[in-house]
């Protein structure tokens, strides 16, 4: 009784407080985190043919909780100074991603990302263009900090994962080597099979 007195308070006060367009059914949503650096190869492939098309062309981001971490292989020393596997400009090109991540929410943050994930150079202007999001945040984030404090915090929660190599995918906040290596490769297939196992449904267009 009690509980149920507690839980019409709770609703109530939801109702209340929550605006109108908030008031969507919460859908389930599968944590994915993607460990990865600007240059590499395969994270670009990974992210412009497996994560982009899914998460955008399938819907599956409502579905989602996406965290990117541009990190990757890079090292962080006792002084706080990173050095990334493909030099100063990955550092910088990582630290760019992470001015668009803290400045925008991430479905503006995966479109910018994926686009400028098209090529080795800095494409942030070319990508703003194509999607019409002003990047004037991420300039200023970028011009106004050090490399090694934006990307301080990437660090940290790269160190607490050890994967083999990037791109590195954990689900459910958990890296395995081989789900991972399947997520790599067969990105969608492999986030419907687990979405289902964990929640019991099935997403559209999932096989
Ligand atoms: C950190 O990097 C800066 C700039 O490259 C350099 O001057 C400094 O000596 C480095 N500090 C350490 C502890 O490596
Ligand atoms: C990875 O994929 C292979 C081939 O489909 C499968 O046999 C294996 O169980 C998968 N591993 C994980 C952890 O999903």
């Amino acid at each position: 009784m009690r509980t149920f007195a507690f839980v019409c308070l709770l609703l109530g006060f939801v109702g209340v407080a929550t605006p109108r367009r908030h008031r969507v059914a919460q859908t389930d949503r599968l944590p994915v985190t993607l460990y990865y650096e600007a240059l590499c190869p395969y994270c670009m492939e990974f992210v412009t043919t497996q994560l982009s098309p899914s998460m955008v062309r399938l819907d599956r981001l409502p579905y989602t909780d996406l965290k990117l971490i541009p990190f990757g292989n890079a090292q962080s020393d006792a002084a706080g100074n990173v050095t990334c596997q493909h030099g100063l400009q990955e550092c910088e090109l990582n630290a760019w991603h992470a001015c668009i991540l803290e400045h925008h929410e991430i479905a503006e943050s995966l479109k910018l990302i994926a686009c400028m994930m098209r090529g080795k150079k800095n494409r942030l202007d070319k990508c703003a263009d194509r999607y019409r999001i002003d990047v004037a945040d991420v300039k200023n984030c970028r011009q106004t900090r050090q490399v090694n404090d934006i990307l301080q915090k990437y660090g940290e929660e790269t160190a607490k994962v050890s994967f083999l190599g990037v791109p590195a995918i954990a689900l459910d906040n958990i890296y395995d080597a081989d789900l991972s290596a399947n997520l790599t490769d067969h990105f969608d297939s492999f986030f419907c099979a687990a979405y289902k196992e964990k929640f019991q449904k099935k997403l559209d267009k999932c096989e």
